[in-house]
């Protein structure tokens, strides 16, 4: 924040003064996926320029906005439930005013301020550039709305203000928007159609991560796998590109190939890469590289073929295993994750005995598992009735999840007595006098301070596990410590 303030005082000092005069206090909360904390991040920018400052402390702010996500019914809840926890504060702070923004602002629209008295402005994924006009608006005393989706928006040249940052890791948007259409996903609703961010401005803002003394970024798209740059543009387009465009564009294998190249000290993740796009090149990028974390996350959300087919997953069971295959041939270290959906319409005992059989074929390392929850305008919610009980869906997720516990204890076990190279992150939270950071497999270690300090590589020897975190010791720095 500092920096962007100090940036805007070099380039125009009156404009500065100005507002300096009229220093505001900005509030901001995010919920969801890892795309919604990394545009707050943009949003925090934005504003940093027209005078906001971030705050801890909402009795304190002028303005609060929340960055909502709509994938499940339980996500919009908890949204909701924080308005009217944002009411109370506004009787103890009267000149806040409060903002939304995210999928939930796309899905409802204007409809959010006739249902949310206490919402002064609804603004969607791709309008966050219009918010220094929004906020003039309500300063004004009216609403504001825009939730227009664009078709080029990637917002690649805003350096993001790092919020609630360790320092150490930090998240890089790479595409935006998803055309899969899976049936049940609210997402290519809310965030429209997919465009890729130009590789340059990519690799710039990672290079500034690293002079800032970054170790570590995280790739993130709804579909990373998918990355396609031709010049702008959406991704459905790319077949109307000119020759040259498609001779020399770039995709996800090759931006890895590219990032890893140019930092080769930092470590790179990405998320989330989807079954039917990830290609073999994009698993030996990862193989080329070291400093490409071993670690994939896939979701499959069923195991069984028919209801594939009616999530319009573009791809089997089989096809998955290929995958999978590929990915133990050519990186065995590779570690693996999920998201699975239990109870999606006219899912069979049978169906969901696939899943079960799936899971026992890949041994997760972890997993993120939920019930189907039906969402407004989507293919399935038009199409299926929402016909599995309730009880049902709740006794079959709980069957999931206790396969992906058994898994999960499995996969660490097989850490035990191996020396592994940890990014330091933080402490732990359990305790004062340990270090949490990650192995390559994303898996979080845990070991005694010593002298060692956050951002530092070390090696860590692994001597006891539970189902979700490795123990061990430091025997040293690695050799990657720079
Ligand atoms: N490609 C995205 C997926 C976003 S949604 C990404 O970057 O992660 C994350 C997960 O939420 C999905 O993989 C799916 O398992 C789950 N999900 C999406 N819609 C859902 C719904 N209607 N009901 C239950 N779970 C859902
Ligand atoms: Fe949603 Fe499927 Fe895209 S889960 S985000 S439509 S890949």
């Amino acid at each position: 924040m500092e920096k962007i303030i100090d940036e805007n005082k070099q380039g125009d000092s009156l404009v500065l003064d100005q507002k300096k005069d009229n220093q505001r206090k900005l509030y901001i909360e995010s919920y969801g996926c890892q795309m919604n904390f990394s545009d707050s991040e943009i949003v925090a920018s934005i504003l940093a320029k027209e005078g906001f400052n971030t705050t801890q402390q909402m009795e304190e702010a002028d303005l609060v906005l929340v960055n909502t996500c709509s994938i499940r019914e339980k996500a919009e809840q908890t949204v909701r439930k924080r308005l009217e926890h944002f009411n109370a504060v506004k009787r103890i702070n009267p000149k806040m005013k409060v903002g939304v923004l995210g999928c939930m602002a796309e899905r409802l629209k204007s409809k959010f301020l006739e249902e949310e008295k206490i919402v002064d402005m609804v603004v969607g994924p791709d309008a966050y550039k219009d918010l220094p006009n929004l906020v003039a608006e309500i300063d004004e005393g009216r609403d504001a709305v825009n939730v227009i989706l664009s078709k080029e928006e990637t917002y690649g040249d805003v350096a993001p203000v790092r919020l609630n940052s360790n320092g150490v890791s930090a998240f890089v948007s790479i595409t935006r928007g998803c055309d899969n259409m899976c049936t049940f996903c609210v997402v290519p609703f809310t965030r429209g159609r997919e465009r890729s961010r130009d590789p340059q401005s990519i690799i710039e803002e990672i290079g500034d991560l690293w002079n800032r003394g970054f170790k570590e970024v995280t790739l993130l798209g709804q579909n990373v796998d998918s990355y396609l740059w031709y010049g702008g543009g959406l991704k459905k387009d790319f077949e109307k590109a000119s020759e040259m465009q498609k001779a020399t564009a770039v995709n996800f294998a090759g931006l890895l190939d590219m990032a890893a190249t140019a930092f080769p000290k930092m470590r790179f993740r990405f998320s989330t890469s989807n079954p039917q796009d990830m290609t073999l090149d994009v698993i030996e990028a990862m193989a080329k590289h070291k400093n490409i974390c071993k670690y994939i996350h896939l979701p499959v959300q069923s195991g069984s073929n028919r209801i594939l087919k009616a999530m319009n997953r573009l791809h089997t069971r089989e096809e998955y295993f290929e995958l999978i295959d590929n990915i133990r041939r050519i990186l065995p270290e590779c570690a693996i994750s999920q998201d699975m959906i239990a109870g999606f319409p006219t899912e069979t005992e049978e169906d969901h005995q696939d899943t079960l059989s799936l899971m026992e074929y890949v041994k997760y390392d972890f997993g993120f598992m939920f019930a189907y929850s039906e969402r407004p305008g989507t293919l399935a919610a038009r199409k299926l009735e929402d016909d599995v009980p309730e009880d049902i869906k709740k006794r079959r997720l709980t069957e999931i999840i206790n396969m992906q516990q058994k898994h999960s204890l499995y996969r660490t076990q097989q850490h035990l007595g191996k020396v592994e190279e940890v990014l330091i992150e933080g402490p732990s939270k359990k305790s004062d006098a340990h270090w949490m950071g990650r192995n390559t497999q994303n898996t979080v270690v845990v070991f005694p301070k010593e002298h060692y300090k956050v951002g530092e590589f070390v090696n860590v020897k692994i001597n006891d596990c539970t189902s979700a975190t490795l123990l061990g010791e430091a025997v040293g720095y690695s050799e990657n410590n720079a």
